[in-house]
C-alpha cells in the first residue's frame, strides 16, 4: 500500500465535513499521560473508526479518538490512542497517523511517552526531553516506494528533535515541580520489557530511557519537515536495576500520578511555542 496525499484524501474530505480548523501543533500523547486532553477547550473529537483509511487501535481499553481544541489558545489537534509496532501494525503503516497530522496543516508534532529509565541517575516520576534516539531495527517506516509528496528518499535526521523546541522546553520547565534530564531514547520493539542485560547493553550504547513508541512517529514527522518536541516519563527503573520485576501497574500508576503536573507544564509550554 502507498501512503501517499491521494491515500489521505478520503480522511481529510471526512474530517473537513466535521471541522475547518488548521491545527498548528499535533499532540501523541503516551499511555497514562493523557491528562492534558481534559484541557483542551471547544473540541471537536472524530472517533478513529469513522475516519477512511486510519488504523484502529487494538487495546479495547484505549480511546481512539483524534481531538481538536484550543490549548492555552494554540490550535491543536490530539491524538487521544496512538499504533505500535507491537500491535501488529508494520513500520509502513505506522506512517499513517503523523501523515494525516501533516495533512491537517500542523508545524510541530509534540509527543510524550512512558518509558524505563536505564540512565542510574534518573528516578522514577522524572521527565527527559528527547535530545536524539537510538533504533536499530532494520526496518524503516520509509523503506519501500518514496512517496515524494512528504519528503526526498534520503533525508538528514541529525536534528530530528528540534533544538530550538528543546531550548524552549528546558526554559519553561524551570518553572516546574518536576525533574528534568535531557537524553537519548532507545527504542525497543517489545511487548515484553528487556533483559537485566539488553538493559546493560542499552546504557553502553548510550541510551537513558527505553520504550516501545515514538521513533516511528518522529522518523514520520522528520521525513515531511515537521518539527519536534518529544518527552519520555520515566515511569520506572528499567531491568535489573533493581532487585524487583518490572509491573505494567507501577507503570501505570507513576504515569498517572505525574500526569497533572506534566499536563500543567505542557499547557504552559504550548502557550509559548
Ligand atoms: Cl523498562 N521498557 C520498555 N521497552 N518500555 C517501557 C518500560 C521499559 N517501562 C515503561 N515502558
Amino acid at each position: 500500500m502507498r501512503y501517499n496525499k491521494a491515500y489521505f484524501q478520503e480522511a481529510l474530505d471526512f474530517i473537513r465535513t466535521k471541522t475547518d480548523m488548521v491545527p498548528e501543533i499535533g499532540l501523541i500523547l503516551g499511555s497514562g499521560l493523557g491528562t492534558l486532553v481534559t484541557q483542551l477547550e471547544n473540541t471537536i473529537t472524530i472517533a478513529y473508526q469513522e475516519i477512511p483509511g486510519f488504523l484502529q487501535t487494538t487495546n479495547p481499553s484505549h480511546k481512539g479518538e483524534l481531538i481538536f481544541g484550543f490549548l492555552n489558545g494554540k490550535k491543536v489537534v490530539c491524538m487521544s490512542g496512538r499504533f505500535h509496532s507491537y500491535e501488529g501494525f508494520s513500520f509502513s503503516e505506522l506512517v499513517i497517523p503523523v501523515r494525516l497530522l501533516k495533512l491537517l496543516g500542523i508545524q510541530i508534532l509534540m509527543t510524550t511517552n512512558a518509558a524505563g529509565a536505564v540512565n542510574e541517575s534518573y528516578r522514577p516520576g522524572d521527565v527527559m526531553i528527547i535530545r536524539d534516539h537510538l533504533f536499530f531495527g532494520i526496518e524503516s517506516p520509509m523503506r519501500g516506494f518514496n512517496e515524494e509528496d512528504f519528503g526526498s528518499r534520503f533525508y538528514d535526521v541529525s536534528t530530528l528533535y528540534t533544538p530550538e523546541l528543546r531550548e524552549k522546553a528546558k526554559e519553561v520547565a524551570r518553572d516546574f515541580p518536576l525533574t528534568f534530564h535531557e537524553g537519548n531514547y532507545f527504542f525497543m520493539q517489545g511487548p515484553h520489557f528487556e533483559t537485566p542485560a539488553e538493559i546493560r547493553a542499552i546504557r553502553i550504547l548510550g541510551g537513558d530511557t527505553v520504550g516501545m513508541s515514538t521513533v516511528t512517529e518522529t522518523l514520520t514527522a522528520g521525513h515531511c519537515g515537521l518539527k519536534v518536541l518529544s518527552f519520555s516519563v520515566c515511569t520506572n527503573m528499567a531491568a535489573g536495576i533493581l532487585e524487583q520485576p518490572l509491573s505494567d501497574e507501577e507503570v501505570n500508576e507513576v504515569g498517572r500520578n505525574i500526569s497533572s503536573h506534566l499536563a500543567a507544564y505542557m499547557y504552559e509550554l504550548v502557550g509559548q511555542l
